[in-house]
């Protein structure tokens, strides 16, 4: 495992307790995958549900309400996220890495996947989903596109050169990644979703709370002196809006593909 890989499990790890609370944005986004789910959804009874990079296991209770799987393999790299998944005869945690699946090939009928490969190398990930699904199967996914956390990365730029905020790979890669691992596009679509708070120490706390907070390049920096970090409150307010809230961008992409038969 790569040290970044390894800084991002240890970032998930430690932020699995607050994480329900804080994932307003993420349920949002759930929400917007269930409604591209319900729109191609399978054509068969399903025996296997892959959730990868499942977290708590909240964001997909919608789902297996109305899809109502035989089985499902809830998959995350965090067994802090884990230990928190309810978990039960027919959902199955495995811990294991999404560019690497723990399963055999064409062993599985749907992969539901929100917010989880944007932290992998999508050529890896896009491989592995497409291999351990059946031919015909579905996978609905969600991923965070370039423009994320833009007003971060913009209020940054003026304070130092390092990576406070990484970058996200465009909707495009994602497609032809997905191409290029026998995935045949169902549907596409990206638009922004605004995570808002009342401050900019609020917003970081609730990035943070997530567990996707100050993964850069993974070296560690030194906190924010005094002056930098008014200077960073300073640039970060022309965002305010309207409703006196300031928001963070969440730049969201949500796939339906189909693995070629
Ligand atoms: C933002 S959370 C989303 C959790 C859940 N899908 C939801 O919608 O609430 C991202 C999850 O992906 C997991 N994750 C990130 N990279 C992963 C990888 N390479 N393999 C497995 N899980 C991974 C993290 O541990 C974390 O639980």
């Amino acid at each position: 495992m790569t040290e970044r890989k390894r800084y991002v499990r240890a970032a998930f790890d430690r932020a699995a307790p607050t994480y329900d609370a804080a994932a307003a944005v993420q349920r949002e986004i759930c929400a917007q995958l269930l409604a591209l789910a319900k729109a191609h959804p399978p054509q068969g009874p399903v025996d296997y549900l892959l959730d990868a990079g499942c977290g708590t296991g909240t964001g997909a209770l919608e789902l297996m309400e109305w899809l109502k799987p035989v089985n499902t393999l809830a998959l995350d790299f965090a067994p802090g996220m884990l230990a928190r998944h309810p978990g039960d005869a027919r959902q199955h945690r495995v811990c294991g890495d999404l560019e690497s699946l723990p399963f055999a090939n064409g062993s599985v009928d749907v992969v539901w996947s929100s917010l989880a490969v944007q932290w992998c190398n999508p050529g890896r990930a896009m491989a592995e989903l497409g291999r351990v699904l059946k031919p015909g199967g579905l996978a609905w996914i969600t991923t965070l596109g370039p423009d994320t956390l833009w007003e971060l990365r913009d209020a940054f730029r003026g304070i130092d050169d390092a990576e406070h905020v990484i970058g996200f790979h465009s909707a495009d890669t994602w497609q032809q990644s997905a191409i290029q691992a026998g995935f045949q596009i169902r549907s596409t679509h990206q638009s922004p979703t605004a995570a808002t708070a009342d401050s900019l120490r609020q917003l970081l706390k609730d990035i943070k709370a997530i567990g996707a907070h100050q993964v850069g390049s993974g070296r560690r920096r030194k906190p924010l002196g005094k002056s930098a970090w008014q200077q960073l409150e300073r640039t970060y307010e022309q965002h305010r809006r309207a409703d006196a809230r300031l928001p963070a961008t969440y730049d969201v992409i949500v796939l339906a593909l189909q693995r070629i038969a």
